[in-house]
């Protein structure tokens, strides 16, 4: 079913659980994709579930420093001969965010399976193009969206049963931390796309209005700290400060709903509830998110490859969806009101294929 099936005959292992790795290439050795590698060569020594093809960066010296840190692998510059590798089911794209599109695009015509770092693609355009050449392809596509890993964030879901914190009022998001003045890039479109992700993962709900202040101090032309409130049809609100001037990293969710409240930390996966009963801290044992994240997407390829049906925590549907907030945030910059946001209506809404 998967264009790369060819080049991985079906196995199972006596539990049923597939034994054949997924050969993974990571595109771009930069910071990120460092991690990744570490974390994909980790998985392949600990399951076998994944094994790394090849990393490629167009930048020669940083590729070589990435192999004086990880040792002898199949290193490249170019990600084109890739292309047509029978031995490569899938790619981890770890570029800079303009070059996503292109990337994903190429390997998803090629018949391979995708994982493209946030945020999926600079415009909804082309971010749902690529849900459509996924799905003509019948390969997968999963956008980096990682916290839905974070098991700090799946404790927080479960405190909103109604016997607990029942339904929210409103919700706060802080994304802040210190980085440099930067040239290329702004604060909403590099740290807002997991503020947008969170909050859909929490409550389900994507937001119906959108209004954005933003600016840059140190320099003119890139924001550098944005306060973005979304409002939802069930009279939800979310406001979100994304900062890179602050000096205090926090990655902080906190929600007030009809019964009390929560505070999440997502660095720390730490989740405080205040409710009648008092102040609670719930006890969580921190997932390692993106080791998750990957293992989920080997998983769904997997599935994949074997013609089963599989549900896409991550997929390239939520990863369109939030470049269209971002595109609704930077709108109502320029425009200097709220703006609705508009999604377009795709078929198959769901993340469960097949
Ligand atoms: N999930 C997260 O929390 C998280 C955190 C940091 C970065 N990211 C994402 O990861 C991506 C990379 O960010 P980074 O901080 O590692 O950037 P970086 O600049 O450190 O690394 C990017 C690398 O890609 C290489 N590159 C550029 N164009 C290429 C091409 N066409 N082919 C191959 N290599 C190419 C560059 O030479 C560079 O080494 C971004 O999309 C960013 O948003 C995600």
């Amino acid at each position: 079913m998967v264009g790369t099936s060819r080049a991985h005959p079906e196995r199972r292992s006596r539990s049923g659980i597939f034994t054949v790795p997924v050969s993974i290439a990571v595109i771009g050795a930069g910071f990120w994709g460092q991690k990744v590698i570490r974390e994909i060569l980790s998985l392949s020594r600990k399951t076998g579930m994944v094994s790394l093809r090849s990393i490629v960066d167009s930048s020669p010296s940083a590729l070589e420093r990435c192999r004086k840190k990880v040792g002898p692998l199949d290193y490249r510059t170019d990600y084109q001969s890739l292309l047509s590798d029978p031995d490569l089911s899938a790619v981890h794209i770890c570029t800079p965010n303009s070059t996503h599109f292109e990337i994903a695009s190429s390997f998803i015509k090629a018949g391979k399976n995708v994982l493209v770092e946030k945020p999926l693609a600079l415009s909804s355009k082309e971010a749902y193009l690529l849900v459509e050449q996924a799905r003509a392809r019948r390969v997968v596509l999963s956008t980096g969206h990682y916290h839905r890993f974070n098991n700090g964030l799946r404790a927080l879901k479960s405190t909103l049963e109604p016997s607990i914190l029942g339904e929210p009022n409103y919700l706060g998001l802080e994304w802040t931390g210190i980085s440099p003045p930067q040239d290329q890039g702004n604060v909403i479109t590099d740290l807002a796309p997991h503020t947008f992700d969170i909050t859909n993962c929490l409550t389900g709900l994507w937001p119906d209005k959108i209004s954005c202040v933003a600016r840059g101090y140190r320099n003119k032309e890139n924001e550098e700290v944005a306060f973005i409130t979304c409002e939802y049809e069930s009279g939800l609100s979310a406001e979100i400060e994304v900062s890179i001037l602050d000096p205090r990293q926090r990655r902080n969710l906190r929600i007030v709903a009809e019964k009390g409240n929560a505070n999440l930390d997502l660095l720390e996966q730490k989740v405080v509830l205040q409710h009648e009963h008092g102040v609670v801290k719930i006890p969580i044992i921190p997932s390692n998110i993106l080791r998750e994240e990957i293992e989920h997407f080997a998983n769904c390829v997997g599935r994949n490859r074997l013609s089963q049906t599989f549900s896409n925590e991550n997929d390239g549907l939520l990863g369109a969806h939030v470049v269209t907030c971002l595109e609704a945030a930077r709108e109502s910059l320029s425009e200097e009101q709220s703006v609705r946001v508009k999604f377009p209506s795709m078929h198959g809404e769901s993340a469960v294929m097949n």
